[in-house]
């Protein structure tokens, strides 16, 4: 679909999401967190609809950080039983829409197996679609991450001085991932927060000032009408034609 100010020639292959300031918007209304959560939901449906419209081909948005868990018990316990009901009611909708999931974290033993299996059962249904790869970062942290891929490279026994960029990359959650070209943040706070620490290095960053329940599709055009103005060199020089 053509989206005006949009060239789809230049559209970011891979778009990642920190969808942040749920709590700040519920508190702004007199409601409780969770219920900032609850309205998160749709920004995340429109957000990746309109991604579809632009025929991005990665959207990875960050549910859950190895940090959140120093959250209140309560939020802990409502953002698991949140995140499994919303696998349940909407993955049917996005395997439709030719959507793949996948889902990146350590799935560590504070996990609820409920919500793994829901993971599982996702991944599995939607593993053949070719639209667009939806990846839900859920218990995940970037440092983590990077353990994790250090731990296995160690155990397969690699010699030290056969490691190197690409074996770093072939042991991250996701191998087949390509590093976000955009990187999206809602509600203003201008930081990485542990998110693809490794996978971020090159992407553009943008902030829009807009809490994530009240984000939409016009935003996400907004950040990537902003990502087509901007000039990525990876550390080489401006090319002048
Ligand atoms: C992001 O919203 C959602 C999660 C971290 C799960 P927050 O809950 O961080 O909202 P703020 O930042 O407190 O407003
Ligand atoms: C990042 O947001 C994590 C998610 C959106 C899931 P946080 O709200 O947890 O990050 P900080 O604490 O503001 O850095
Ligand atoms: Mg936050």
């Amino acid at each position: 679909m053509a989206v005006e100010g949009i060239d789809p020639a230049r559209v970011p292959r891979h778009i990642a999401a920190v969808m942040d300031g749920n709590g700040r918007w519920a508190e702004r209304r007199g409601l409780k967190r969770t219920e900032g959560h609850a309205a998160g939901e749709e920004a995340l449906l429109d957000a990746t609809n309109g991604c579809l419209d632009l025929g991005v081909e990665w959207f990875t948005v960050y549910a859950f950080s190895t940090e959140n868990w120093k959250r209140p018990t309560d939020e802990v316990r409502y953002l698991m039983g949140f995140n499994e009901s919303l696998l349940l009611r909407r993955r049917d909708e996005l395997h439709e829409k030719n959507v793949r999931m996948r889902f990146i974290g350590r799935r560590g033993w504070r996990v609820p197996k409920r919500v793994l299996r829901r993971m599982d059962e996702s991944l599995e249904l939607t593993q053949h679609n070719t639209g667009m790869t939806l990846t839900i970062a859920f218990d995940y942290g970037g440092r983590a991450e990077l353990v994790d891929a250090v731990r296995a490279i160690v155990e397969e026994g690699v010699p030290a001085d056969k490691i190197t960029e690409k074996t770093i990359a072939r042991h991250l959650y996701d191998p087949d991932m390509p590093d976000p070209d955009l990187m999206i943040r809602t509600s203003g706070e201008q930081r990485i927060s542990n998110y693809l620490l490794w996978q971020l290095a090159y992407s553009e960053l943008t902030f829009p000032d807009v809490l994530w329940p009240d984000f939409r599709r016009e935003h996400l055009f907004d950040a990537v009408r902003e990502y087509q103005e901007r000039q990525r060199r990876f550390g080489g020089v401006e090319r002048s034609s």
